[in-house]
């Protein structure tokens, strides 16, 4: 029930726009979000770089309804991708690009991003949204593809039709990355209980374990973890062959004790302004973290 409300806050435009006006150094917005400006955002990735992990940078934002906006977001990815050090990809949400108003120009946006992050020897991903948005997002993934075979995917386990999606997907030299998924969705679209959706989860897992691809398993939660090590040693995968992410902020202890066992490591790493629709998110998956959240608001930091 929390989840569901904290979920639909994540969409409000009122709740975005007074609570967006503080600072991210409050907090625990300052443990997910690695700061407002290119530059913060740069320092964090440095650092973990330079601790054996590997980086996504996300340029927060989602949903825009606004050409200039989704301009803005370009431009940003543009500037960041000449600055970025090796072990750095980005990730991208097509709303972000303008999506939601006109999927040509997403496309359009989306590859220049590709092209920007091309030039630096590095890699887009492009995040999964609400349900509603999988379809345009695999017709523009399948398009950028041609020009970019290293463009990635996201397939949230949560689908019903996740497994399908992995078996299209685990073909040689692609890139996907496996998550739970975020959103509120339908019963008709979605597994709801936890239950389901972790042995989802797996079944989608073995699919691209089993397959060429390169399969990206973004999850903090250990018993997948563990799961994943003997899919590696069945399928006599290499570590190269395969990597894991977990998100900035989240279980820092175990991301550095995968890289120890040696296991690639990406930590994705949201930054900028907009940071509220990616922080309710968070605090829906963990609410214990609503209390510290709300906290950080009531009093001084
Ligand atoms: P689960 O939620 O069961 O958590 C397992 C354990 O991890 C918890 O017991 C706790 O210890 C820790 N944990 C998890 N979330 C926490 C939190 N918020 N605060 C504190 N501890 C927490 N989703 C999506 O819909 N589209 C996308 O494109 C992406 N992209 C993406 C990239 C990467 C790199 C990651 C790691 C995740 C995503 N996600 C996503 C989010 C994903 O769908 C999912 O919501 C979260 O990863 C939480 O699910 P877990 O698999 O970690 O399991």
């Amino acid at each position: 029930m929390l989840r569901r409300t904290l979920l639909a806050a994540a969409r409000s435009g009122a709740v975005r726009k007074t609570i967006e006006t503080a600072p991210v150094t409050r907090g625990v917005v300052r443990r997910f979000i690695a700061g407002e400006t290119p530059e913060e955002a740069l320092a964090v990735t440095r650092t973990l770089i330079g601790e054996g992990l590997l980086v996504t940078l996300d340029h927060l934002g989602e949903d825009t309804l606004d050409a200039q906006q989704a301009e803005a977001t370009v431009q940003g990815y543009e500037r960041i991708l000449k600055d970025l050090p090796a072990g750095a990809e980005v990730s991208v949400k097509l709303t972000a690009l303008g999506q939601a108003f006109d999927e040509t120009l997403a496309l359009e946006n989306a590859r220049r991003v590709c092209k920007a992050a091309a030039a630096a020897r590095t890699t887009v991903t492009l995040d999964m949204e609400d349900h509603t948005t999988v379809a345009s997002t695999l017709r523009i993934l399948r398009e950028l593809r041609k020009d970019h075979p290293d463009a990635g995917a996201v397939i949230q386990a949560y689908l019903r039709r996740s497994e399908e999606y992995c078996a299209e997907l685990a073909y040689e030299g692609s890139r996907v990355r496996l998550c739970k998924g975020a959103y509120a969705a339908p019963a008709d679209v979605a597994f709801t209980s936890a239950a389901d959706i972790d042995r989802s989860y797996v079944r989608c897992m073995k699919v691209l374990m089993a397959g060429q691809g390169y399969p990206m398993l973004a999850t903090h939660d250990p018993r997948l973890i563990e799961i994943a090590d003997a899919l590696r040693l069945i399928h006599e995968r290499g570590f190269e062959s395969y990597e894991y992410q977990m998100l900035y902020g989240i279980r820092p202890l175990e991301q550095r004790r995968l890289v120890e066992a040696g296991c690639q490591v990406r930590v994705y790493v949201p930054y900028g302004r907009q940071w509220y629709g990616y922080m309710v998110r968070r605090l829906a998956e963990r609410p214990a973290n609503v209390v510290f959240f709300l906290r950080s608001f009531t009093t001084r930091s």
